[in-house]
């Protein structure tokens, strides 16, 4: 199997949801939906009374009805929450997460991978990060049952997955070590999924699964170098992504060092060799600004195999961007006022993010500091064993003093956001607190946002996937681009 030239990024939570990534496969290049957070984007979608049906049509195509039924009785709201009811709660995932939990992250996975490949035979990717560890065994799994194409995955190391993926396929018991603080090198403490378990009778069902290709993103030769050494299975190409890009970005090399602005600084020697990546021998796509027709004759020019998009796709009208805040932060491009900052500080993940300036969202101090700290979503927090031997769980969007109390430096609190609340709240889904309050929005976007206009035709100001997907490919000649549609 071939890829296209363009991959669509994947972008959580639920930026690019099943209908952006149906559109893009659609027109035969690379759709990725999100796979960060769906079991309370799915049920959000759910408590908001499936209107569509989509989500009710798709978790009627699963193969057992008993988990389903139990989703449906528990999230369905037939005609949808009344506006400032709260979204019931998904329970946090811990070491031994709760079977209904592992049932409802697989199924939601397979829901959204279902949807964008629904009726047509276009190639279809899921996203997860490295960092967000604890419900991925689950997560690849139910986008394996829908038949994944490609898995893509960030934000970390992940030498473990490949090997996942080989298991996964014949549904195979699979565990996953996770990092830990307070560990000692020989302390090996992971989380389990069993296939069987989790979904009795189901390898009987569905026989043997798909094992998707596997593209790990990553920001450095040396990285690619290890993971081609360590990596526990197959790994069938690279996505390199560089520090413009939207989302989580890498770490400068060396010492962090700020501009004026706060932003990290980067260097020469962050810049990739792709005359040794090319030596690799693996296929790779460029990431980080490439969103230009140019830019992509340029990467294939340098010898990748084409390019990672995500900032325009982030704006086009089948993304999951909220509709007002997409509607708004297009009309500050087409204005010539857009802005992004990096951010060292605002990820609980300790990375790099990039935050687009927008007034009602996080990028304005006034909401930073409106905001009550709770943690009740979890993905981003961080195993740590306690000095009795047991484990805990923290995060530095916390509370304060739950994160102090838990061994956490205050001074690590600082400036930092609930990315996971927030990000919900991106894609439409804010929770509703006590007096009206409702969790305010983070948009990130890569430097690029500021060319999005590029993408509008004439006398419209909105564009779609297709208008991207077309300008992107424009300085291609018809040999450079192959299309499995
Ligand atoms: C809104 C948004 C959310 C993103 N979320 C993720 C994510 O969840 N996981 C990931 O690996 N990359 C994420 N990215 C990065 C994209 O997948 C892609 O690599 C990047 O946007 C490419 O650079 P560009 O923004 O200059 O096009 C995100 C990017 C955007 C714009």
């Amino acid at each position: 199997m071939n890829l296209p030239v363009i991959i669509q990024g994947g972008m959580g939570v639920a930026i690019s949801n099943w209908t952006l990534a149906k559109a893009v496969s659609q027109l035969g290049q690379l759709g990725v939906v999100s796979g960060t957070g769906l079991g309370r984007v799915v049920t959000s979608r759910l408590s908001d009374g499936d209107l569509a049906g989509h989500m009710r049509r798709a978790l009627a195509s699963f193969s057992l009805p008993e988990p389903v039924q139990a989703i449906l009785n528990r999230y369905y709201i037939p005609g949808g929450r009344q506006p400032d009811q709260p979204y019931e709660a998904v329970s946090m995932y811990s070491l031994r997460p709760p079977k209904f939990l592992d049932q409802l992250t697989a199924i939601a996975n397979y829901v959204e991978v279902f949807l964008a490949k629904e009726n047509h035979k276009g190639l279809v990717g899921i996203n997860l990060l490295e960092k967000v560890q604890m419900p991925n065994l689950a997560s690849l799994y139910g986008a394996m049952l829908a038949g994944v194409d490609v898995v893509l995955m960030g934000a970390g190391i992940p030498i473990q997955i490949a090997g996942i993926l080989d298991k996964l396929s014949r549904h195979e018991p699979v565990s996953y070590r996770l990092d830990v603080l307070n560990t000692s090198p020989d302390d090996d403490v992971r989380i389990h999924f069993d296939p069987q378990a989790i979904f009795p009778g189901i390898a009987k069902l569905v026989g043997q699964l798909k094992r998707p290709k596997f593209l790990p993103i990553i920001s450095s030769v040396v990285l690619a170098q290890a993971l081609i050494k360590r990596s526990e299975g197959e790994i069938n190409g690279f996505i390199i992504e560089g520090p413009t890009a939207g989302g989580h970005n890498a770490p400068p090399r060396g010492a962090l060092k700020l501009n004026e602005k706060g932003e990290p600084i980067y260097s020469e020697k962050d810049a990739v060799d792709l005359g040794k990546m090319k030596q690799l021998g693996l296929p790779f796509w460029l990431a980080g600004g490439y969103g230009n027709p140019e830019q992509v004759q340029q990467a294939l020019a340098d010898g990748a195999d084409g390019v990672q998009v995500g900032t325009a796709f982030a704006l086009c009208e089948e993304s999951g961007l909220e509709a007002d805040l997409k509607r708004r932060l297009l009309r500050r491009v087409l204005d010539e006022e857009a802005e992004v900052l990096t951010s060292p500080v605002v990820s609980p993940t300790g990375f790099p993010f990039k935050v687009a300036k927008l007034s009602g969202t996080l990028s304005e101090q006034e909401v930073y500091d409106a905001r009550t700290r709770i943690c009740d979503m979890g993905f981003l927090r961080t195993v740590y064993k306690r000095e009795d031997g047991t484990f805990g769980y923290r995060c530095p969007a916390e509370p304060v003093e739950d994160y102090v109390r838990k061994g956490g430096k205050a001074e690590d609190t600082l400036g930092r956001s609930c990315l996971c609340n927030n990000l919900g709240a991106t894609a439409g889904f804010p929770q509703h607190r006590q007096d009206g309050w409702a969790e305010p929005p983070i948009i990130t976007t890569g430097d690029d946002l500021v060319t999005a206009g590029q993408f509008v035709p004439a006398g419209k100001t909105t564009y779609s996937a297709k208008d991207v997907i077309d300008r992107l490919l424009s300085k291609l000649n018809p040999n450079q681009v192959w299309n499995p549609v």
